[in-house]
């Protein structure tokens, strides 16, 4: 970017004459390459990585979940293992604390260092027998991550009650996926919602909610914030304003078993309006996906019993194309929130700043040519995931991207995927986030003056731009 730039001959031009560009987006929640509940996710760092290209996102950030007793310096190292050859786009990394000792504190203040780049970590108040901690070393853990200036983010419901209820309906011979939602409604989320906001107050450290998936969480939220000393931000996901519990009724094993995560989608039918309005009003500050694919054999696991249907839906492709749908398209946000919640928010919590969330000089040239008319049906049979289902399935949008330039490279050109295994690179993301911990934010150029933004009231317009993997 800049002005009288010295362009040389045969230099490509991509003409965005009434579309927008916007800065690559950020899915600040994925789960690449994992292996939880006796499955491995179908889409490892290559396909997921190719997928949020094929999206509009640019840029990821996974989460490391060490085993109980694992070394959380070692599990990083094994995410970088898997990641840095395959990613197809730049990608951070949270790191799980699933266990406690006092070793696993010396773990995370090395992880913050400069060496291993992380400001991040999550804990679980749920995963009763596998993550979970207890409220107790939660506080400690929350502790440390304010004495380090990181950023504690935490699964937000109660694990005890859903352990118990899950007793009592496998016990009365409800075994079907319907039981995963039963075992776990809102209430169970409100609680701990409300709960991590005080522990995190008695810390006195800032928190980040994940995955926030009713009202009854935002009204938690919402509830707790006057009171917090640091701030608390709340993510909710594609998947909470793209679709809903309804699924879990389908008599299709393999349809219910797909939807199947946690938090549970919601079966008040208000929900995805609502989210979707928590995240225009700044109650809740980001979109991420939660990205963690299984497919359909893995599911199969839980026949018979839907506390063994491993957890997890798709959403890193399709999550701007829905929130632009949901979100824009219905005039609950503007162009510039969907921004903000999609891609420059997270770069700022994160740390990212303004190298990332921001069309700048300076920054990496991460850009997406939008267009606000093009449609498309989504559908696992034309999708650029690994994964056999998608929880989007024949839903149309109207707003995709036509173009997606990766750190300075066309990835995604007019419907082509040209998107190269291992050209992303690992970020590091420093502690003391000035957006999250106060302080002077990192120096952008001052942007010039502009006139204002057309009306965006564009009729649509069908083509053939699908992602060909
Ligand atoms: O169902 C989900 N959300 N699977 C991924 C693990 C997690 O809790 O984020
Ligand atoms: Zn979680
Ligand atoms: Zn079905
Ligand atoms: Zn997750």
């Amino acid at each position: 970017m800049g002005r009288n730039l010295i362009i040389p001959g045969g230099t490509r031009v991509i003409d965005a004459t009434g579309k927008l560009v916007l800065p690559g987006g950020i899915d600040p929640h994925t789960h690449l390459e994992l292996e939880m509940m006796g499955a491995k996710t179908a889409d490892d760092f290559y396909t997921g990585t190719r997928a949020a290209v094929a999206g509009g996102t640019t840029t990821v950030i996974d989460f490391v979940l060490p085993q109980k007793g694992q070394s959380l310096v070692e599990a990083y190292n094994h995410w970088r293992e898997k990641a840095d050859n395959k990613v197809c786009c730049d990608y951070a990394l949270h790191v799980g604390v699933t266990w406690w000792s006092p070793a696993v504190a010396k773990e995370m203040q090395q992880l913050c260092s400069e060496e291993y780049g992380v400001n991040s970590f999550k804990m679980f108040m749920a995963y009763r027998d596998t993550w979970m901690l207890d409220d107790y070393h939660l506080y400690i853990a929350m502790e440390t991550c304010k004495h380090l200036g990181a950023l504690p983010m935490v699964h937000a419901e109660n694990g005890h009650i859903i352990a118990r209820n899950t007793e009592k309906l496998l016990a009365a011979g409800k075994t079907d996926p319907e039981g995963h939602e039963l075992s776990r409604d809102e209430e169970v989320e409100a609680e701990a919602v409300n709960r991590a906001c005080v522990i995190a107050n008695q810390a006195n450290s800032p928190l980040y909610i994940v995955h926030m998936m009713s009202r009854s969480a935002v009204k938690a939220l919402e509830n707790a914030r006057p009171r917090q000393k640091q701030p608390v931000y709340g993510e909710t996901l594609a998947a909470t304003v793209g679709t809903d519990g309804s699924h879990y009724r389908n008599a299709c094993f393999r349809h219910a078993a797909g939807h199947v995560m946690s938090p549970p989608l919601r079966s008040d039918p208000d929900t995805p309006q609502a989210m979707l309005e928590a995240l225009a009003d700044d109650c809740v500050q980001l979109i991420g996906s939660d990205n963690c694919t299984f497919h359909e054999s893995d599911k199969a696991k839980g026949h018979g019993d839907f506390s063994k249907i491993p957890n997890g839906v798709n959403g890193v492709e399709d999550r701007m194309s829905i929130l632009w749908q949901k979100g824009v398209n219905t005039g609950i946000m503007d162009p510039c929130r969907f921004v903000a919640v999609t891609s420059a928010t997270a770069a700022r919590v994160f740390n990212l700043w303004p190298r990332k969330g921001r069309v700048c000089v300076g920054a990496d040239a991460d850009l997406v040519v939008w267009d606000p008319r093009l449609q498309r049906t989504i559908s696992a049979t034309r999708h650029a995931h690994a994964v056999d289902f998608n929880i989007f399935e024949g839903q149309n949008v109207v707003g995709s991207p036509q173009y997606v330039v990766v750190n300075g490279r066309v990835c995604f050109d007019d419907g082509d995927l040209r998107v190269v295994e291992g050209f992303g690179k690992f970020l590091k993301t420093p502690v003391m986030s000035p957006y999250v911990y106060g302080g002077e934010a990192p120096k952008a150029r001052t942007p010039e003056p502009h006139a204002p933004s057309p009306r965006l009231d564009f009729p649509a317009r069908v083509t053939n731009g699908t992602p060909t993997p």
